[in-house]
């Protein structure tokens, strides 16, 4: 029988983050002078995730993709991309990174059974990314994402979150990088999740703006239907040339009503929503010696229980400011996008 959630929602994707770390510090994401890190033994091995996953499998989840953090700080993740495609019944198997890492690892990632990849990039500019992200790491991501066109990989989108008089300027450029080497370019509202400490609406530039700036560049846009994935977070355009542009529009027009996923941190806490307060601990069930039913029961009953829309609800607020303060971060880590996954 279907697994549902209280608004009759099915488990079909989990985002499993491999670690909590990240070499990178984007402002929309990890503006904090410090963090705490996850203790290194409260990670989830690679056989534990595993174990996990294949009980999410078993209960309708068909498409896993790995997050961090940046997942490629966790190393020899190509062997867990081997142990997780290896699961009957996984039909995508993706990852997001930073692609900094990317150029050493993409033959191995795609050979164990990888199938798409989405790279974060906000700037292609050097003294932008230098102060987006604090470190200029931009020659190493178009030479990861080289090395994963020649890899194989067909299917990689690149995801840029837009910040108004940081980077909105760069859309029309992303669009034709994006355009000369096949990729998708997918523009992201800036969101109002914990840990983005600097988040004001002022910032945020709308899905409407977005689409009326590439209008009034490119020319008119053709909507494509969600066509095959009704829970898929972007809609998505496309332009004269061909070419197709996707727009997450989570901050303005929240997709709460078909959303399908949730989110495994590194150390086994599993969240229903990007913006949950609270997880369900699936790490000390399953290391003080759960059988697999028992597990399975704890997943299926909190999905049963699942009644997240916390970007619906935020969006209806008055005034939004930023989701949780500094001071409950440092208490609760995995209350950050970091933890849990971007
Ligand atoms: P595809 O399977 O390729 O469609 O990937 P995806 O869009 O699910 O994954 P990706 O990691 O590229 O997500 C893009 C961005 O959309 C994320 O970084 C978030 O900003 C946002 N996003 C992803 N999932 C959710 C979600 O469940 N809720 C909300 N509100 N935003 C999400
Ligand atoms: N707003 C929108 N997207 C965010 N991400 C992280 N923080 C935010 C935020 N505040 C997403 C971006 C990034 C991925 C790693 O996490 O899509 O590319
Ligand atoms: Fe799903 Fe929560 Fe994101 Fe809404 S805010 S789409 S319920 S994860």
């Amino acid at each position: 029988m279907r697994l549902t959630d209280q608004f009759d929602r099915p488990l079909g994707a989990l985002r499993i983050s491999v670690t909590d770390r990240c070499n990178l510090r984007c402002r929309y994401c990890m503006p904090a002078a410090a963090y705490a890190w996850l203790p290194a033994a409260s990670l989830l091995s690679f056989d534990e995730i595993t174990r996990l996953a294949r009980l999410f499998v078993a209960n309708g989840v068909a498409k896993l993709r790995l997050t961090g953090g940046e997942p490629l700080l966790r190393p020899g993740l190509d062997h867990l991309v081997g142990q997780l495609s290896a699961i009957g019944g996984v039909d995508d198997l993706a990852m997001t990174t930073n692609a900094t890492r990317l150029a050493a690892e993409a033959d191995a990632l795609h050979r164990a059974g990888l199938q798409r990849l989405t790279v974060s990039l906000d700037t292609l500019r050097p003294e932008r990314m230098e102060a987006l992200a604090r470190h200029d790491r931009t020659s190493a991501v178009v030479e990861g994402i080289d090395a994963a066109q020649q890899a194989g990989f067909t299917t990689i989108k690149l995801n840029t979150v837009v910040m108004r008089g940081v980077n909105d300027d760069e859309i029309l450029e992303i669009v034709r990088f994006a355009g000369s080497r096949g990729l998708e370019a997918r523009f992201i509202e800036y969101m109002d999740v914990g840990g983005a400490l600097e988040w004001r609406a002022e910032a945020v530039v709308s899905r409407a703006e977005i689409l009326s700036r590439l209008e009034a560049a490119f020319g008119p846009l053709a909507h494509l239907a969600r066509a095959g994935d009704p829970t898929a977070p972007a809609e998505r355009w496309r332009l004269p040339d061909g070419s197709v542009v996707g727009i997450v529009a989570s901050t303005t027009t929240p997709f709460c009503g078909a959303c399908d996923r949730s989110r495994l941190t590194a150390d086994g806490m599993w969240y229903r929503c990007l913006y949950a307060e609270e997880g369900i601990d699936l790490a000390t069930p399953l290391r003080s010696g759960a059988d697999d039913a028992e597990l399975a029961a704890i997943i299926t009953s909190g999905w049963r229980s699942r009644r997240d829309r916390g970007a619906e609800q935020r969006a209806a607020q008055p005034g939004r400011a930023p989701l949780v303060p500094l001071t409950r971060l440092q208490q609760d880590p995995r209350l950050e996008m970091h933890v849990r996954g971007g």
